[in-house]
């Protein structure tokens, strides 16, 4: 049909498109990596503060704007722009000064950064701009092979001749960029929990909040530690992915889209 094959060109391009433009003249950016267990605390510092106008899911009410569309929230890697921001409010508009503290508010901007990455895996995030089929295929194929075995280090992981044979079959052009950008990890997060004693206790990550960590042990078993006296370290099978994210230039992202799509 028609008009189905229009709204998935428009959603193609406008999501490729997201790289079709410098670093500098683009509003967008990739959400930085957030702390989980600090995204977690500040979604109570969010609920209890800002989610009355901003919306539980920060995506905005008729009293203040989404701020998951928000320049500020998302070019503000370090914080600092939104915490400047949230301390004096904008006088006049609606959005009153909220002292938070330092850690409430580290936790309030892990949160966000949280949301944003969220949002971004579902929905790519898509602009309203839509961009012309030319910014897609300006990617190199070669320079992409090159990255893969070289800087890009993907071979670790991967082999176009393995795991990844036909990989550009596999895919339509706008779930391929974002499956090799944030692909979906087939094997569980797993969790080292240290106990007061020392002991170490691994397993399938469950659930990790403020007051407990939940795991699937070695015998299948299902057990929760108290997050506060045990220490927990997160392993994320796709941690690779995560740390690349913010490494890619925008001719890499090209040049890894049309390799990928040259393994038909
Ligand atoms: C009483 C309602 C209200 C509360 C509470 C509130 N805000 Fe706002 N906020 C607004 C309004 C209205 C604006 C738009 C101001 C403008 O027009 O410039 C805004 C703007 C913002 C912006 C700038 C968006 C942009 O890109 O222009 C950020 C960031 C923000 N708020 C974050 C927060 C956070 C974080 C909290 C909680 C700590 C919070 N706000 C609490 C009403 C509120
Ligand atoms: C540290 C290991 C690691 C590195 C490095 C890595 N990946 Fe991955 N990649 C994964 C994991 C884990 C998955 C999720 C699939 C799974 O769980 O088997 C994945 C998934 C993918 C997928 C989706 C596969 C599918 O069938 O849906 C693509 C495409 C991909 N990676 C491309 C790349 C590229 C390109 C690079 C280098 C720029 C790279 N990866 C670097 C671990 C890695």
């Amino acid at each position: 049909m028609l008009w189905r094959r229009i709204t998935f060109l428009q959603l193609a391009f406008g999501a490729l498109g997201l790289f079709g433009q410098n670093a500098n003249s683009r509003w967008w950016a990739w959400p930085a990596n957030p702390d989980p267990q600090a995204a977690e605390r500040g979604k109570s510092v969010f609920t209890a503060h800002c989610a009355g106008c901003h919306g539980a899911k920060a995506t905005g009410t008729a009293k203040g704007p989404n701020l998951i569309r928000s320049r500020i929230v998302r070019k503000d890697v370090d914080g600092s722009a939104t915490a400047a921001l949230v301390r004096t409010g904008v006088p006049g508009k609606g959005m009153p000064p909220v002292p938070l503290a330092d850690p409430e508010m580290k936790e309030l901007v892990a949160f966000l950064q949280w949301t944003l990455q969220k949002y971004d895996r579902v929905s790519f995030g898509v602009p309203a701009e839509t961009y012309p089929l030319e910014r897609l295929l300006t990617g190199n194929a070669e320079a992409g092979k090159a990255f893969f075995s070289g800087a890009g280090g993907c071979t670790s992981c991967h082999s176009v001749t393995g795991d990844l044979a036909g990989i550009g079959r596999k895919y339509a052009p706008v779930f391929l960029q974002s499956r090799f950008l944030m692909p979906r990890a087939t094997k569980p997060k797993t969790v080292t929990v240290t106990l007061p004693s020392g002991e170490k206790v691994s397993g399938e990550l469950r659930t990790i909040n403020n007051y407990d960590i939940v795991m699937k042990d070695s015998a299948g078993q299902t057990r929760t530690f108290d997050a506060q006296t045990t220490k927990a370290e997160v392993q994320d099978p796709l941690a690779g992915h995560i740390a690349l994210l913010p490494k890619y230039t925008d001719a890499q992202v090209h040049n890894m889209f049309a390799y990928l799509w040259s393994l038909q």
